[in-house]
């Protein structure tokens, strides 16, 4: 049987705001490449060739951004929703689209190393009609969560008060065409939307088999920085050295450990320390990249140091004085010295924005 895929893109973002004020969430770089591309990676990689998304059916951003997905070897469908209506929703204006085919539903705002291979197998394995994949986390409240009893999923409850268990329901989920009765069956929840976990409740309650299987290497952003900072750093730590064409690094430079330049780029006089990536045509002079740092193309750092951190393009750091660390910054930001008397902190910052001084 041939295996499609479903990535939900829409949503409003609006717990990663500042960014997602001017750029879609599932377009925001980690490792310098837009987190909606590592689900389209991940389809292709497991050998799927047909791939939804589903996008706000109010902006084209997602589609220009994308594509038609040549470059991944697979052929993009945009399915339209008209409003953030809820996951459950998002499958239910899909079922045209994916027929009578078996589907992976990935949500775009997830990531997972190590592939989908090992789930599909599973569920074709299992002969499952819905497949769950779980994570332990510190914080079940603030997702879907099971109950599960002798081996088996008695319930999934979305946002319990009361977690019946450790795990989240992780976003890529795996179905036969049973969910397309449970999603056009269901009713929109306290908070007005189709929820995926009573979609999921109701293939519970209607006896079809759920399989499920623990997943390593799982992230979801839960709206802080920190969440992406993290994510970043799962990317980079699974990410191979690189050093990609016309990238300059002069004889005062020392690079160790994973690092990728990309096209152009140029150190001077500067000490990369991986995992990090640098974007294309950026340069960086006199500074030092430590861990887990990405900075964006066409970004200047100059006699500044930046670690554990998402910069992304073409911003400036330059006499940034203190160590930059554990954070964000947006498109064309610039971090500079305030120069002259008083000595002062000037700030010209968005809406929405943090800054922490020491
Ligand atoms: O990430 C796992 C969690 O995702 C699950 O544990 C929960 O059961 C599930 O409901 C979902 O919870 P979230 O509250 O985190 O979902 P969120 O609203 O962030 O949406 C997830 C993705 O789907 C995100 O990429 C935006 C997109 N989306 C969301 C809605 C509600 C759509 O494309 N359309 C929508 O209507």
């Amino acid at each position: 049987m041939k295996w499609k895929a479903l990535i939900a893109s829409g949503g409003k973002g609006t717990r990663l705001r500042p960014i997602t004020h001017t750029q879609n969430k599932h377009l925001i770089p980690i490792a310098n490449k837009p987190i909606l591309h590592y689900a389209i990676e991940a389809a292709s990689a497991a050998g799927i060739k047909d791939v939804g998304i589903v996008t706000n059916a109010d902006s084209d951003e997602v589609p220009r951004a994308i594509g038609d997905g040549s470059k991944w070897g697979v052929r993009i469908t945009y399915i339209l929703q008209e409003a953030p209506l809820g996951l459950a929703h998002v499958v239910k204006i899909a079922e045209d689209y994916i027929g009578g085919d078996n589907f992976v539903f990935y949500l775009g705002d997830n990531m997972v190393v190590g592939g989908l291979n090992k789930y599909l197998d599973a569920f074709s394995k299992s002969g499952a009609n819905c497949f769950l994949t779980l994570a332990k986390v510190k914080d079940p409240e603030r997702f879907g969560v099971p109950e599960i009893k002798d081996g088996m999923i008695v319930r999934v409850e979305e946002k319990p008060k009361t977690p019946r268990s450790r795990y989240a329901v992780a976003g890529i989920y795996i179905y036969d065409s049973s969910i397309f009765k449970a999603v056009n069956d269901i009713k929109p929840s306290g908070r007005g939307e189709l929820e995926i976990s009573d979609a999921h409740q109701y293939l519970i309650d209607h006896k079809y088999k759920i399989g499920f299987s623990e997943i390593t290497g799982w992230w979801k952003d839960t709206g802080k920085p920190t969440d992406l900072l993290e994510a970043n750093r799962l990317v980079l730590e699974n990410t191979d050295p690189l050093i990609e064409s016309g990238v300059e690094i002069d004889a005062g430079s020392d690079i160790a450990g994973r690092v990728v330049l990309q096209k152009s780029c140029k150190i001077r006089n500067s000490k990369v320390r991986g995992p990090a990536i640098i974007g294309e045509g950026s340069t960086i002079e006199n500074g030092y990249i430590g861990p887990f740092t990405s900075i964006g193309a066409g970004s200047y750092v100059a006699n500044s140091e930046v670690e554990y951190s998402i910069i992304l393009k073409g911003c400036k750091i330059i006499d940034a004085g203190m160590r930059i660390e554990g954070s964000l910054l947006g498109n064309d930001v610039e971090i500079v010295r305030a120069d002259g008397k008083p000595r002062v902190q000037r700030f010209m910052i968005g809406d929405q924005s943090r800054v922490e001084v020491a």
